[in-house]
């Protein structure tokens, strides 16, 4: 960050659009995101990476080999999505994505599911805000830890084996995250294990809620199994108000979180690394959407609420207020435009345009 003279606060930011329908929704809100920014004396230094699938298919690899330490000086990341329908999933997330947010500490993955005025559930009976709540899924370890290895490739007796690591610290720190959040909200904290089933790992994470608990007295706390949780956020998603869960299950409940909220094209995210260490990096939760690639009508929502994120994070909370009501007053507009996934046939950059005229 740095602050000339006019009093222009510039940001450095890494901007890597990926693949897919990844450059498309990234370069139909950039000139918003200017605007706005430009409306509150504030200004972007924007560096490209043209990492990801093209790069990895020429390259043999999705970044530079030092790629994560060419982002750590930026002030923020913003990233589109990664994955192509020719390159095998593991390979591309595995070789972009998850080195970023593990070289980079961004230990929460914060992802807010709010059901927004104009926008229909497939669930009944819900009005706008009914549904709000936030999950703080743990970003850097937990199932998604890269522990295991192959035997006996193609006999019969074949053996995978995949180890998840859950460290005290690591644990801890999503944790406490997730009940410092809960405090500055409804004081509500679920925690979702599998701890039944999974009786080393999950049992400890429960101790850990257990007695990071007793720093937080305001906040109640509430434990389900992964699957009663899946169960409920369909059931009785307006008792949700903090979710804190492992990296593999905050993955799969944000699914369900962005599909009872509307689309998977509204839902934003946050990898974060709370300090001032490393930056964090935000993304919208889809992914590259290769069914609807090259359409023109990819929904841009998600990437505009997803900066929105990321400028409050850099405490820029009036930028970032403009950029969210500038989202919620469109979606209450009945007359406004809207891509297919919300029910519309508008394309993504008539929605921006859209968005532009109500900063
Ligand atoms: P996806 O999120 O790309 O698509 C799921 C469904 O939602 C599709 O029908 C798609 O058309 C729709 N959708 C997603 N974003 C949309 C948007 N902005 N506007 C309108 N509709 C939207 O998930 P899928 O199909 O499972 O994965 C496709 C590729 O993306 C795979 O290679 C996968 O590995 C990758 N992926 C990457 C992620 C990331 O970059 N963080 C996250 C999830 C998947
Ligand atoms: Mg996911």
């Amino acid at each position: 960050m740095n602050t000339d003279d006019q009093t222009t606060t510039t940001y450095d930011i890494e901007l890597i659009p990926g693949d897919g329908i990844g450059p498309e929704v990234v370069d139909a809100a950039l000139p918003l995101i200017r605007a706005v920014a430009d409306d509150h004396g504030l200004a972007f230094d924007i560096t490209r990476r043209d990492w990801g699938t093209e790069y990895y298919l020429e390259q043999g690899e999705m970044m530079p080999e030092d790629g994560v330490s060419q982002l750590a000086a930026a002030d923020a990341i913003f990233l589109g999505a990664v994955g192509h329908p020719t390159v095998p999933d593991h390979v591309t997330l595995h070789g972009l994505l998850l080195p970023i947010r593990k070289g980079l500490d961004q230990y929460v993955c914060k992802r807010p599911n709010v059901l927004f005025e104009g926008i229909e559930t497939p669930l009944q009976g819900y009005d706008a805000g009914d549904i709000d709540f936030v999950v703080y899924r743990e970003n850097t370890e937990g199932e998604y830890a890269d522990i295991g290895g192959r035997e006996h490739r193609g006999l019969d007796h074949e053996t995978a084996v995949q180890s998840a690591l859950f460290t005290r610290e690591g644990t801890e720190r999503i944790v406490r995250a997730a009940f410092e959040a809960a405090t500055e909200r409804d004081g509500h904290l679920t925690s979702v294990t599998k701890s039944n089933a999974q009786a080393h790992s999950m049992v400890f994470w429960d101790d850990i809620v257990e007695e990071v608990s007793e720093e937080y007295p305001t906040v109640t706390v509430e434990r389900l199994l992964v699957d009663a949780a899946s169960m409920d956020l369909i059931r009785r998603p307006h008792e949700f108000d903090v979710v804190v869960a492992s990296n593999l299950f905050g993955d799969i409940l944000t699914d369900i979180g962005a599909q009872i909220t509307g689309s998977m094209g509204l839902a934003p995210s946050g990898n974060i690394h709370p300090g001032d260490e490393n930056p964090s990096m935000f993304e919208p939760v889809h992914g590259s959407a290769p069914d609807i690639v090259g359409d023109g009508l990819a929904n841009p929502l998600a990437t505009v609420l997803s900066w929105s994120m990321l400028l409050e994070d850099v405490g820029e909370k009036t930028a970032a207020n403009a950029l969210w009501d500038a989202v919620t007053n469109q979606l209450a507009d009945g007359a406004a435009p809207r891509t297919p996934d919300l029910g519309g046939d508008a394309t993504t950059e008539a929605v921006v345009d859209d968005l532009q005229s109500r900063l």
